[in-house]
C-alpha cells in the first residue's frame, strides 16, 4: 500500500499534475555556471552533427550560454512559435502523467542541474538534458505535431498493456534517433545532442549498427539505458516519421508483438536496411570508441 501511495501520489510541494515552481530564483551561480560549461561544450560540437531543425530551434530560443534559462521566458518564445509550453517537475514522473502533459502540448522539465562531477554522465535526466536536449526540436511543427501524437498514443499503449513497445520508440526516435540528410547522417535525438561523448560516438564510431528505422523492428528492440547505445535507428525525415507513426494503427502492431519475441540488441535481424553494421567492438570492452 505503502509501494502504491508512492506510485500514485506527487510528492509533497507538487501538484496533482507533477509540476512544480521552477524556482529559476533559486539557482546559485555554481549552478548557472555547469549550464553555461555544458552549452559551450555542445554548441562547438554540434553544427555539422546535430540537424538543422535541432539547430534553429537553439537560436529560436536563445538558450546561448547566459545560464539555465527561466522557463517563464522560454515559454513565451516556445508558445509562439508551436504552442508547446515546458512545465517544471521534479524528476521522472509517472508515464500516465508524462503521456498527459505531451498530449497537453506540455513537456515536463526537471528543475534541478547536474553536480559540476557530473558532466559527462548522469541517469536521471536533469533540466540541461531536458531542456538543451528536448526543447529546441519542440519549435519544429511537425516534430511538435509527433511528441503530442506520441503522448496520446502512449495513453493507448498504457491502457492495452503494450507500453514496454511503444517505450522503445521514444528511445530509438526521440531520445536516440539519427536523421538521414543529403549531407549526410545527422541527430535528432536528445540523449545524443545533450551527451558530448555519444554525439561524437552515434556518428562515428564504428563499433554500433545503424539501421533504417521500421516501427515493428524498433518495438522489439530492447535498449540500453546505462551506456553509449549499440544500435541507432536512422530515420528518412521528421515528416516522414510523423507521417508514418500518425497512419498507422498501432492497435494490430500490439497484437503482433504480444505473440514475436525481442530482437536482440546486437542482432541484425534478415529484413533489415543496414546503413553501416558496427563491430560492436566498443560493447565488448575492446575499444574505448
Ligand atoms: N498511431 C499510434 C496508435 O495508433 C499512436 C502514435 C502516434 C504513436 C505517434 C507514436 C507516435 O496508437
Ligand atoms: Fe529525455
Amino acid at each position: 500500500m505503502e509501494l502504491l501511495d508512492k506510485i500514485i501520489h506527487p510528492p509533497a510541494g507538487a501538484s496533482a499534475d507533477w509540476t512544480i515552481p521552477q524556482r529559476f530564483e533559486a539557482y546559485g551561480e555554481a549552478e548557472h555556471r555547469i549550464w553555461v560549461t555544458l552549452y559551450d561544450r555542445q554548441a562547438r560540437i554540434l553544427p555539422g552533427r546535430a540537424c538543422d531543425a535541432f539547430l534553429h530551434g537553439l537560436d529560436a530560443l536563445d538558450l546561448h550560454g547566459a545560464g539555465i534559462p527561466d522557463f517563464h521566458r522560454l515559454n513565451e518564445r516556445l508558445s509562439a512559435l508551436t504552442g508547446w509550453r515546458i512545465v517544471a517537475v521534479p524528476g521522472l514522473v509517472p508515464d500516465a502523467i508524462f503521456f498527459d502533459h505531451l498530449a497537453h502540448r506540455r513537456f515536463p522539465a526537471a528543475n534541478f542541474i547536474r553536480r559540476a562531477d557530473q558532466l559527462d554522465y548522469l541517469q536521471e535526466p536533469d533540466v540541461f538534458h531536458d531542456v538543451f536536449g528536448h526543447v529546441p526540436l519542440l519549435t519544429d511543427p511537425v516534430f511538435a505535431d509527433y511528441m503530442q501524437a506520441y503522448g496520446e498514443g502512449g495513453i493507448r499503449a498504457l491502457g492495452l498493456g503494450r507500453l514496454h513497445n511503444l517505450a522503445r520508440l521514444y528511445w530509438y526516435t526521440v531520445e536516440f534517433g539519427l536523421l538521414q540528410t543529403s549531407a549526410g547522417l545527422r541527430i535528432y535525438g536528445a540523449g545524443i545532442v545533450s551527451s558530448r561523448t555519444e554525439s561524437i560516438f552515434a556518428l562515428e564510431s564504428s563499433s554500433p549498427h545503424r539501421i533504417g528505422c521500421d516501427l515493428e523492428r524498433v518495438m522489439r528492440t530492447p535498449y540500453r539505458i546505462d551506456d553509449f547505445q549499440q544500435v541507432y535507428f536512422v530515420i528518412p525525415s521528421l515528416q516522414g516519421l510523423l507521417d508514418l507513426t500518425i497512419k498507422t494503427d498501432f492497435g494490430p502492431i500490439y497484437a503482433r508483438l504480444a505473440e514475436a519475441p525481442d530482437i536482440a540488441i546486437a542482432a541484425v535481424a534478415p529484413n533489415d536496411k543496414v546503413l553501416s553494421r558496427g563491430t560492436q567492438a566498443y560493447a565488448r570492452g575492446l575499444v574505448d570508441q
